[in-house]
């Protein structure tokens, strides 16, 4: 294996941050990560880099999957199923899909990161989650260097989790994610309010999947900062789970707060909101800060360091608990 030596991840993480990396090593196939493991069990995983915050020096072997290649495994008139390599990138993957006319990806359009690390946090976006089209997911356990295979059931998928962010953190490297699209019919999610308003706008009144792909295209680009510009790896904290009687609780101080019913007693409220209610939205601190558009995510403006963004999510942490008595999760991975 090609080992390099002090290598910056910079390049290798959407947030931008720099940091050093000991020992680095890219495989570009199934067997060739196989063989780095089979010598080496104190790995850091790299994929796309897309989910993670930086905050110190990587002493571990960094391994950066970069396995790529498509492959249709069988097909009917109505459905394809398909294997996508782990190093493949997510939206070049979504754009492929659309010019095969293949559905059920395009609420999911450019999304950052690569196909292997899709399921991880089950990505989700405008009322889609990627569990609903993924059959399988392969893998190599870390421990054995063996093949392992999940089913969709096995992969315990749930809103921005599954089995690979518990159980099985740091256990297996992913290697390929294989979907079921449809080839016609496509069922279309447009229910997510502002899709329906950019359809509308544009007076489409029956849209294709492309046509979805582009008001999504339209909505990120919109609100979200585009990690080649300002570092950053999407949304920094999961949407808080409350109780009802919390939720109307909070509804009487703050009759516009925006909700979602998760069941008869559990409402779902939009950390953005929180946060930008809280003051923080648009704030900078130097090289850091607060998105302008979307309270959500935190972002790098150029050479901020790791921990300071970390401080930075803690003191957003403390605020919205004494503010609104609600903890709330961060959902990227902090590499400490
Ligand atoms: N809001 C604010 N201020 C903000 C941001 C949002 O008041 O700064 C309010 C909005 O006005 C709206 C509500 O919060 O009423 C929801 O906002 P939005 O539709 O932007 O979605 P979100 O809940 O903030 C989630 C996902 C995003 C995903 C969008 C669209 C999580 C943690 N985030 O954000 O995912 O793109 O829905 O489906 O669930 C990601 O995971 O990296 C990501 C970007």
């Amino acid at each position: 294996m090609n080992i390099q030596q002090n290598i910056s991840l910079k390049k290798y993480n959407t947030f931008g941050i720099d940091v050093n990396a000991k020992r680095f090593v890219s495989v570009d196939s199934f067997y060739q990560l196989q063989s780095v493991l089979e010598q080496e069990k104190n790995i850091f995983l790299l994929s796309g880099g897309s989910n993670m915050l930086l905050t110190n020096d990587i002493n571990k072997l960094v391994v950066h999957v970069n396995i790529h290649g498509i492959s249709i495994d069988k097909e009917t008139d109505d459905e394809v199923f398909l294997t996508v390599n782990a190093g493949e990138n997510w939206h070049d993957f979504v754009l492929w899909c659309l010019e095969q006319d293949y559905g059920g990806l395009e609420n999911l359009s450019l999304i950052p990161g690569n196909v292997g690390t899709c399921p991880i946090q089950n990505i989700g976006a405008y009322g889609v989650e990627v569990k609903d089209t993924i059959t399988k997911v392969e893998g190599i356990e870390i421990d054995s260097a063996k093949r392992i295979e999940f089913s969709n059931e096995a992969c315990l998928f749930g809103y921005r989790n599954s089995i690979f962010k518990n159980e099985l953190k740091d256990k297996v490297v992913l290697t390929s994610v294989s979907f079921c699209l449809t080839k016609r019919n496509h069922t279309l999610n447009t229910s997510y309010g502002a899709i329906e308003t950019e359809l509308k706008a544009k007076g489409i009144t029956s849209p294709t999947i492309r046509d979805v792909s582009n008001a999504v295209i339209k909505i990120r680009q919109s609100k979200l900062p585009d990690p080649k510009e300002i570092g950053n790896s999407g949304s920094f904290f999961k949407n808080p789970v409350i109780s009802t009687e919390h939720f109307q609780e909070l509804q009487e101080k703050y009759p516009s707060i925006p909700s979602y019913k998760v069941s008869e007693t559990e409402i779902k409220v939009p950390a953005g909101w929180l946060i930008e209610t809280a003051g923080y939205k648009g704030k900078r601190f130097g090289d850091f800060g607060i998105h302008e558009k979307q309270a959500l995510v935190l972002v790098n403006y150029n050479n901020a360091d790791g921990k300071d963004i970390l401080k930075l999510a803690r003191k957003i942490q403390e605020s919205i608990r004494t503010s609104f008595g609600i903890s709330l999760e961060i959902e990227v991975n902090i590499i400490s």
